[in-house]
Formats: C-alpha cells, structure tokens, sequence
C-alpha cells in the first residue's frame, strides 16, 4: 500500500511552482487504493487536498492536512463502429499526452485541447477549453468514486452539468467525488474540425496546411506556445480569471467609451468580454514585482518567475482585479482555485 509522507513539499506537484508544504502526502497509483485510504487516521483526522496535476490552483499557505495525489494510469480503446471510438484514460494520465495518443491513432475531436496543462481526471472539473473546443464537446462519461457512500459511480455528460469552466464537480458535486476514469467519443474518420477560431484559420494559413486533425493540433501547438508559458520554465495556472460576462446594457455603455473592446456574443444575448484585454487596457501586461508577474503575452495569465510566494500571487491577482474594476466597473472571477 501507498506510503503516507510528512511536512512534504508541494513545489512539484503545482504548477505554479508554490513552495508551500503538506502535512502529510500521499499518491495513489492505484483507484483500488481508495478504500484502504479512507481507513487511514491521517485521512479521518484531517482536511484532505485530492489533486490531479495541480494545473488549476495557488497554493497561499501550508496546507495543515492530506494532500492526496491521484495518478492512476492507463488508457483503453474501444472501436464502437469504424467511425465511432471511445476513449477511456485513468485520472493520473496526463492530458495532453492522451491528445497526442488519440493522434497517433488517428481519432478527432480533442485536437484544438493540445497542450493544456493538467491531468484527464480534472479536464471534466472546469470543463477545460480552448480554441473553440470544450471537453464536454466529446465527452462519454466518467467513473468516481463517492465520498459520501463509498461507491464507485457512473456520470453522464448531462449529470455533469458542465458550463463555461463549470461543472457539477463545482457546485453541488465538490468535495464529494473523485474522478477516477474519463472516456471520451471520438471520431475514427470523417472527423469533424473547428477552425471557427481565428487564430487557428490564420495559423494554418502561415503554415499553408489544409486543416485535419494533425494541422489543426499544430496550429494550437504553436499558437500556444508563443503566447502561453510554458508551466515546466515560469510557474503559471493558465488564465487566472474567467473570461467576465456581461448583459448587453453594460456592454453597450462599455463600447461607446472603449471601441475596441474585445468581446464574444453569446447565444442568450449576453456578452463575454476577454479578460486579458481588460488587464492589458488596466497596464498589468508585462507588470512585475519581485518574482510574481503578469505574463508579456498573454495578460490573463499570471506568473510565477521562481520563488513568489502563493499571497504574492494573491495579492497580484487582487490588485489586478480590483484596477480592473475601477477601470471598467467589471468584476473579474478566478478560474484557479485559491487553497
Ligand atoms: N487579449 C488582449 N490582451 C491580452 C490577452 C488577450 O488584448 O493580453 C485579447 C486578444 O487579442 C483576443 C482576446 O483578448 O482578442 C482573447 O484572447 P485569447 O484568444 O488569447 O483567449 P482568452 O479569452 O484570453 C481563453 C481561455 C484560454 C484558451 C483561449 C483560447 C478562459 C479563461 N481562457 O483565453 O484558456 O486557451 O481562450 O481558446 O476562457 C485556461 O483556461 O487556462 C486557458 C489558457
């Protein structure tokens, strides 16, 4: 059985590269694991951390209990016709090696998810997305074990609730599942490809490629790597904030002030606003102090450059968001769990 650590660092296992401690620590490889888990003191005693590949969070202190870390491994393959596949990958893999595994067998419908940091066990959490794409896009089902009865249970796409970097998982759901297996349906041909972004469309242009699955997961490759940071040289969590949406009488009034505002419609009628324009407009693209930052490229995201600290970040994050305010009179959500 897995061994219980203590005063562990968690610098490894965030993305954001946080030097913060766990009491105790301890990696489950296996979902079988879970069970004998629960029976342990250092579990029934103290608060519990279940992290993926901790892609999504800021560490701001030390965390007093069990950080449990899930890596549970392994992928399988179902051909359900010679067009539709389902996927299954266990919670531990990584996600955008699965997106690479599903290329290399030539399966569509993940290829615009290439390189998003993170593990397939929490790619359902905030319903991840990119380019167009959402996870729920594809998505089968999932396997969890509940906290609350001690059995390993089914979800469907529609009991997961998701929604823009949402999910049951979120709401009613948190704390109480551990998501153990993921299967997606994909396309083993006449796939069907998203170039709505625009990005994508001028990215494939440069390259002077058609658009497949391949192409199009190059273009978000390289799209990517040019404006996001790499997570294994400069600690990041990708965006930090969700992208703000608004109804269409604010945005009218924002518009007539600032044309270029940057903005989606959405289908209900109200408008999504990009985040990152706004911190650019507020003057925090590029900001640094000390060792915490806001990315040159991409104002969404905040950066780690080596040793700030989670309340350094913290407190970035909220003067970004309280001149973001001030400015345009838009309250800006994190997307990163604050822990
Ligand atoms: N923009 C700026 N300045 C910036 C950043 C962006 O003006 O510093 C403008 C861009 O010019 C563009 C618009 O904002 O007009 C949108 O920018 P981008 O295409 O980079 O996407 P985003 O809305 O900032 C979202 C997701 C990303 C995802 C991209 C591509 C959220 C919170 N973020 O970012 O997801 O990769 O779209 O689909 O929805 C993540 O969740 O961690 C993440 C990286």
């Amino acid at each position: 059985m897995p061994q219980i650590q203590e005063d562990f660092n968690l610098k490894e296992y965030n993305t954001f590269g946080i030097a913060a401690k766990a009491r105790f620590f301890v990696q489950l490889t296996s979902e079988d694991e879970i069970p004998w888990l629960l029976e342990q003191p250092e579990y029934q005693e103290n608060q519990v951390l279940w992290l993926g590949g901790g892609s999504n969070m800021l560490l701001t202190k030390d965390f007093a209990g069990l950080v449990v870390q899930l890596n549970f491994k392994g992928t399988e393959v179902q051909y359900l016709s010679d067009e539709v596949v389902l996927v299954s990958a266990a919670a531990g893999e990584n996600w955008h090696q699965l997106v690479q595994y599903c290329l290399s067998l030539n399966l569509g419908g993940i290829e615009n998810l290439a390189l998003i940091p993170g593990n397939v066990g929490t790619a359902p959490i905030q319903n991840i997305g990119a380019y167009g794409v959402e996870l729920k896009d594809t998505f089968y089902q999932l396997r969890a074990f509940d906290l609350q009865t001690g059995q390993f249970v089914g979800f469907t796409a529609d009991e997961c609730q998701f929604g823009y970097r949402d999910s049951l998982f979120k709401k009613a759901g948190k704390g109480r599942y551990i998501i153990t297996q993921v299967t997606l349906r994909l396309s083993a041909k006449n796939h069907k490809l998203n170039t709505s972004y625009g990005a994508i469309q001028q990215e494939l242009e440069k390259q002077g490629a058609e658009a497949s699955i391949h192409t199009i997961a190059q273009a978000v490759i390289n799209i990517r790597s040019q404006k996001l940071p790499n997570p294994a040289e400069i600690g990041n969590s990708g965006s930090f904030f969700k992208n703000p949406v608004i109804d269409n009488g604010q945005f009218s009034q924002l518009e007539k002030q600032y044309p270029g505002i940057a903005h989606y419609k959405l289908q209900d009628g109200s408008i999504k606003l990009a985040a990152g324009w706004l911190i650019e407009q507020a003057g925090w693209k590029g900001y640094r102090n000390g060792d915490a930052g806001v990315h040159p490229k991409q104002a969404l995201v905040l950066v780690n450059y080596g040793k700030a600290t989670g309340p350094e970040i913290e407190d970035l994050a909220h003067q970004v968001k309280t001149s973001v305010f001030s400015k345009f009179a838009v309250n800006l959500e994190p997307e990163v769990n604050i822990i």
